[in-house]
């Protein structure tokens, strides 16, 4: 028999700096500071932690666990452990990923944009209205465009030589900005009112369902978990890695840029003097209140503008490339096509599935409403119950590279009960809410 070559990351640091990549992003910088910021601020910090590391951890875990067994992409991977039945669950992974892809793709768009305007001319006083006018239409469907465009470049160029390159440049840069920047926010005026705003804990809100669901919702997709991005990186692995470290050290980095990340975006908000506007809508908080904070603040707002936004653009670009990997490597073990094909084809689906999105930021939230809140969230709840119930012995293939960690079976326990009984609490009583969303475009 042919033995099939897979390309493989060049070593440890290549993949984690790639993991990492695809969870910090857009969710760590702009779903997570909105999101505390209308959620109650510290309480929902704390939720969302504690469902990264009750929930989040094991279905990591659970999905570089597949992955790395069968080296296959996720379609394929399912059906290799568990026969044709688990297909369908590949194929959800799939089309998550084409959903997720269009519309983040819009929104790094706008980052993109940002990043041009801040280098050129600088932001001026009127960040709202001009905000108004390129966040939609033409404008924004052009920058989004031109990110698919970098996307796919990257992506074709496989997987040490486009991904992991990536990675090696632009993480540890995007580590440095996010952290200097939350430095400089440090010496604002008004940055301990922003603190305080960021950390103060409403405590009734932890009771609260809605806020429990969109932790939860926030907790997969800063991961990337629920649609087997993290399943395909890992199975570019050998068996060497010891998984549960990998997968610490890939929930911490995501935790710690979005945490310093808030540390970073509310002192320059409260500086200011423009919290009122910050809840005002999902994409206040980044595109327009910062900006127009970045505007006032002279060529210092100017630097640390075009600096912000090369970082988030650069997250959301290392964020965008597991999200086309999913679909590319199915594509390319399903059909036999070249990586070049398979890129540019569904890189151009992707690309025009985006329209809507790129005209309403109406129907953009609604998409990433679906997304999280019931795509990610089936994801992983199926993914929980195969891996706990109907995967031949999990626990041989986590252990490989990991042997003497006694903790395997809590893991398993946490897989089999845990997991799908919260995720199918939450995604039920989370439907109604979706509905609604969905119903309000009409
Ligand atoms: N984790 C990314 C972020 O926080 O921006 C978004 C994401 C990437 C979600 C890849 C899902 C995914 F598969």
């Amino acid at each position: 028999m042919a033995i099939q070559r897979r390309e493989q990351w060049s070593g440890r640091l290549g993949f984690v700096l790639a993991a990492v990549g695809s969870a910090v992003g857009l969710g760590n910088m702009w779903r997570f500071s909105y999101l505390t910021a209308e959620n109650g601020g510290a309480a929902f910090v704390l939720l969302y932690v504690a469902m990264t590391a009750l929930i989040g951890l094991p279905v990591l875990l659970a999905e570089f666990t597949v992955g790395r067994g069968a080296r296959k992409s996720p379609i394929q991977a399912l059906v290799h452990f568990g026969g044709t039945a688990w297909r369908p669950l590949g194929a959800l992974f799939v089309a998550s990923g084409f959903l997720i892809l269009s519309y983040y793709s819009v929104i790094a768009g706008w980052t993109l944009r940002y990043s041009l305007v801040a280098l050129v001319q600088g932001f001026g006083p009127q960040a709202a209205e001009r905000f108004g006018e390129v966040a939609t239409g033409w404008d924004a469907f052009g920058f989004h465009l031109g990110f698919m465009a970098i996307t796919i470049a990257i992506v074709a160029g496989g997987v040490r030589k486009g991904i992991e390159r990536t990675a090696l440049i632009v993480m540890p840069t995007l580590f440095v900005v996010v952290a200097g920047i939350a430095l400089y926010a440090v010496t604002l005026d008004g940055a301990a009112a922003g603190y305080r705003y960021y950390l103060q804990t409403d405590f009734g809100k932890l009771l609260s369902f809605e806020v429990l669901h969109q932790a939860t919702g926030q907790a997969f997709f800063s991961l990337s978990l629920g649609m087997g991005a993290m399943l395909t990186f890992a199975s570019y692995l050998s068996r060497e890695h010891h998984l549960p470290n990998e997968s610490l050290v890939v929930g911490g980095a995501d935790f710690g840029v979005a945490f310093v990340a808030g540390l970073m975006v509310f002192p320059l908000i409260f500086a200011l003097g423009l919290s009122q506007e910050v809840g005002e809508s999902t994409v206040g908080a980044l595109f327009i209140t910062l900006p127009t904070a970045f505007g006032e603040m002279g060529m210092a707002g100017r630097v640390v503008g075009f600096v912000f936004f090369v970082a988030l653009l650069v997250g959301a670009l290392t964020s965008a490339l597991s999200l086309l990997e999913v679909v590319v490597s199915s594509a390319i073990d399903a059909f036999g096509w070249p990586r070049m094909r398979a890129a540019l084809v569904a890189g151009a689906l992707i690309a025009l599935l985006g329209v809507p999105s790129a005209w309403s930021t109406d129907i953009l939230g609604v998409f990433d409403g679906i997304a999280n809140n019931v795509l990610l969230i089936t994801g992983a709840l199926v993914l929980s119950i195969f891996v706990g119930w109907f995967m031949p012995d999990p626990m041989a293939e986590v252990s490989a590279g990991a042997e003497g960690v006694r903790w395997f079976f809590l893991w398993r326990t946490l897989l089999r009960f845990v997991v799908p009984i919260v995720l199918g609490v939450i995604l039920v009583l989370g439907l109604p809410d979706t509905f609604v969303s969905i119903a309000s475009l009409f």
